[in-house]
């Protein structure tokens, strides 16, 4: 059996490190696309309801889960099921889930470790030229980026949970939320910025359709990091002492905030660009918008402070996204190490050398799937069209499973677990929990309308993604 288990060693610490899971692509880039598509103020609304209303109490009921059991997500299940062979099930996808999310993941981040490293070497004019990204992602630089990556990941996973991943978010969390202010503060300065401002918060409510407010729900649940087994597995390194229902909070108003605020970067740059933009011809996708769009944009500021400083501006945005998105793999590949560990005895460096041998070969099927292998770049027809390995690992885990995860845990946690366990673990480090409003709040809505969301949103992905087909 492994020793002891490690435990976070403050509550300051656990915070970040949530957060630094939760703080990722999806709120740098994700929500400012989404949110300047769908009605700006008036999205940044659904979803801020979305966050607190919803995803919060699915938040406490992953952390509970983990922390009662003191356990991995599968071994969650299991101990709090009392063996049960079906609530095995839900285990097994909060382990493979983070998995394969991770491996797709990976390769988007590899994809920005190569841009930073571009514009470090000058190369910011480069970057802005339409025929690079397809170049860059089907060259062989990206696997010596990704092996880096890998490195960087694993290093920071076998320093343990205390040294490695809380010591590491406690010096690139504050980090980031600096580098982000600076970088706000000074796009604010920049002519037509205000413009930018301006649309992104002044709600548009003709644009709320039924397909924005099930886009916002998914990405609330998303940037939370829910339905990955994360917060299953962050809650068994928690103390007990902590609150769970105050510690959930503050990470859901810190991952808000910063999606917030990473708006009044995106945005304001825009509208500097070009203050006529039509936003409806910016790209859905953050892939799009990062590698496509935002060079382009970062250069047009060299008129205004030169090609150096244009560059410094785009190299500490590529390195603030790179920070985002390391903090969070880290916190997801944390999830299949603590399962090899827990499940199987394993050490945690064997762990991280298992899960990065399977993973490394998944995600180098992945970054050939854009033209280096054929049968990887077509690898599936769904609904009608092509999907590569990429699109499918995506499709199948991020937008179809996470949903189904998210709905398990509600429907374990009152009515496998009981809600009278569950009270109890919340109550635990945070006396004033019991009767409150919010308890009754968390009860209640876990038990009825946030799971029938939780399935609605899934069926639909199925229909939409499988069949081509929505049903709202
Ligand atoms: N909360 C993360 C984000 O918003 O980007 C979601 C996430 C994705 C967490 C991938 C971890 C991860 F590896």
């Amino acid at each position: 059996m492994s020793a002891a288990r490690e435990h976070f060693g403050s509550r300051l610490g656990f915070v970040l490190a949530a957060a630094g899971s939760a703080v990722g692509i999806g709120n740098l880039v994700s929500f400012p696309v989404a949110a300047t598509k769908s009605g700006g103020g008036a999205f940044l609304l659904v979803y801020a309801l979305f966050v607190f209303l919803i995803c919060l109490p699915v938040m406490m009921a992953e952390l509970a889960l983990g922390r009662k059991s003191d356990k991995d997500p599968v071994g969650a299940y299991r101990q709090l099921s009392g063996g049960s062979r079906l609530w095995r099930i839900p285990g097994w996808f909060a382990l493979i889930t983070p998995f394969m999310i991770a491996v797709f993941y990976m390769v988007v981040t590899v994809w920005i470790l190569g841009y930073l490293v571009e514009v470090f070497k000058g190369n910011l004019g480069l970057l802005a030229t339409e025929a690079y990204f397809g170049e860059f992602i089907n060259s062989k630089t990206v696997f010596l980026y990704l092996i880096a990556l890998m490195l960087i990941i694993n290093g920071v996973l076998s320093m343990g949970v205390k040294d490695g991943i809380e010591r590491a978010a406690k010096t690139l969390m504050p980090m980031l939320f600096v580098m982000l202010l600076v970088l706000v503060l000074f796009v604010l300065t920049r002519e037509n910025a205000m413009l930018g401002v301006q649309y992104y918060l002044i709600p548009d409510f003709s644009k709320l359709t039924s397909e924005v407010v099930s886009k916002a729900m998914s990405q609330a649940f998303f940037s939370l990091s829910l339905g990955m087994g994360i917060m299953i597995t962050y809650g068994s390194y928690m103390k007990r002492r902590d609150s769970i229902p105050g510690s959930a909070r503050a990470v859901a108003i810190t991952d808000t905030l910063v999606a917030v605020t990473a708006g009044l970067l995106i945005l304001p740059s825009i509208f500097h660009f070009n203050p006529q933009i039509d936003t409806t011809t910016l790209s859905d996708s953050s892939a799009g918008m990062i590698f496509l769009f935002l060079p382009k944009i970062f250069l047009s500021l060299q008129d205004s402070i030169g090609y150096a400083g244009a560059s410094i501006f785009a190299g500490a945005f590529f390195f603030l996204v790179f920070i985002a998105a390391l903090t969070s793999l880290v916190s997801i590949i944390e999830v299949p190490v603590a399962t090899l560990r827990d499940e199987r005895g394993m050490s945690r460096r064997k762990a991280i050398y298992t899960i990065a041998a399977i993973q490394l070969v998944l995600a180098v099927g992945c970054a050939m799937s854009f033209g280096m292998a054929d049968w990887l770049t077509q690898f599936v027809t769904l609904a009608g069209s092509n999907k590569s390995f990429f699109d499918l690992v995506e499709i199948l885990f991020y937008d179809t499973i996470l949903p189904l995860n998210g709905l398990l845990v509600c429907i374990f946690v009152i009515y496998k677990w009981k809600k009278a366990n569950f009270d109890a673990e919340l109550q635990e480090g945070d006396k004033a929990f019991a009767g409150s409003l919010s308890q009754k709040y968390v009860n209640f809505s876990l038990g009825t309308f946030i799971p029938a969301i939780l399935l609605l949103i899934f069926i639909n992905t199925v229909a939409l993604k499988f069949f081509g087909s929505s049903i709202f």
